[in-house]
């Protein structure tokens, strides 16, 4: 009735911004990330008749504000009968959380690994990723390693690994410019880009194409062409939310100057380029050789609080169960 699993956030390089079904938690467009390997959550979770409601500790804290969110990505794992024993679940996660680092992502993917093990219930991979999706858009991703492009259909999303980790080893180097939980939470951002943004219909429209083009360069392991429409794909979501109404700037002026060093880089031969999601870190992807030019350039970058850095990883997976 105890499990732990492990799963690491990813990094949408064509992003997923609206839903089609809020209850169903549907995205209204497709994308493609990477998995990262060197941040991580890994959550325990465990079943036990005795407990009166569920418990959410995250790092050793109790969180109160997240358990509704727990507690209903595991009344939705199939199979019970009846009212579900109450479960504790126990998160640690190795990078700052709620900040536009991808913590929902991870969290929703190691906490649907785990829960599936301990409550004794057998699912494949891609089903695990729906659950972990009706939780978090992002988070069935999370399920898959290396490069991942995530379906989304009326009904249910499908997935599919487009390469391994192994296949074309990329490095990532996030720059932290704030550690503070983000103003507007994602789910709310995005309605109300879709309610109110004059550029979201053009999003919706432009995403297939902006897809083709980042899978065949996916294939081709061409870097040049993937850097173009991941920076562009990601400027255009952020269009969408500037112009939402209130707007929504995830951004600081630190995440401008992230940007400025990346053109620097980019103008002096470097294979890199940056994508930001609803938050105001820097992500920047890079060719291996580049990795230690960025991480001194954007480490360097006035107002850069912290680096962290990795290649692409596996997905949520098991730790162990007893
Ligand atoms: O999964 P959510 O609800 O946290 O939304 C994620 C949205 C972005 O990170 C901005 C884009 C993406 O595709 O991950």
């Amino acid at each position: 009735m105890r499990a732990t699993a492990q799963a690491q956030p990813n990094i949408a390089l064509i992003k997923y911004w609206g839903k089609r079904n809020v209850v169903l938690n549907l995205p209204a467009v497709d994308s493609l990330s990477v998995t990262l390997d060197a941040l991580w959550t890994r959550t325990s979770v465990m079943f036990d008749e005795r407990l009166q409601r569920d418990e959410f500790f995250l790092n050793e804290q109790v969180r109160p504000a997240m358990l509704s969110r727990v507690s209903q990505c595991l009344d939705s794992l199939p199979g019970w009968t009846g009212s579900r024993p109450f479960a504790r679940v126990d998160s640690v996660c190795n990078f700052p959380v709620a900040a536009g680092l991808a913590s929902s992502a991870s969290a929703f993917a190691a906490l649907v690994v785990a829960a599936c093990s301990a409550a004794g219930v057998e699912l494949e991979q891609l089903s695990q990723a729906r659950l972990a999706g009706r939780a978090s858009g992002s988070a069935a991703r999370s399920l898959y390693g290396g490069f991942v492009e995530l379906t989304a259909g009326d009904e249910f999303i499908d997935l599919h690994q487009l390469a391994e980790p192994s296949d074309w080893p990329l490095s990532v180097v996030v720059a932290v410019t704030e550690t503070g939980p983000k103003a507007v939470g994602s789910g709310e951002a995005m309605q109300r880009s879709a309610e109110t943004s004059p550029f979201y219909q053009n999003w919706l429209d432009k995403q297939g194409g902006d897809l083709d083009i980042a899978r065949r360069a996916v294939a081709d392991r061409d870097f040049a062409s993937l850097a173009a429409i991941a920076e562009h794909n990601c400027l255009k979501m952020h269009s969408v939310m500037w112009a939402s109404r209130p707007p929504l700037v995830y951004w600081n002026s630190v995440t401008m100057a992230c940007m400025e060093t990346i053109r620097r880089l980019q103008a002096i031969g470097h294979s890199v380029f940056f994508t930001i999601d609803a938050g105001p870190q820097l992500k920047a992807v890079c060719l291996p050789e580049s990795e230690g030019a960025v991480i001194e350039a954007l480490a360097a970058t006035p107002g850069v609080r912290q680096i962290m850095t990795g290649g692409l990883g596996a997905g949520a997976h098991l730790m162990d169960s007893a």
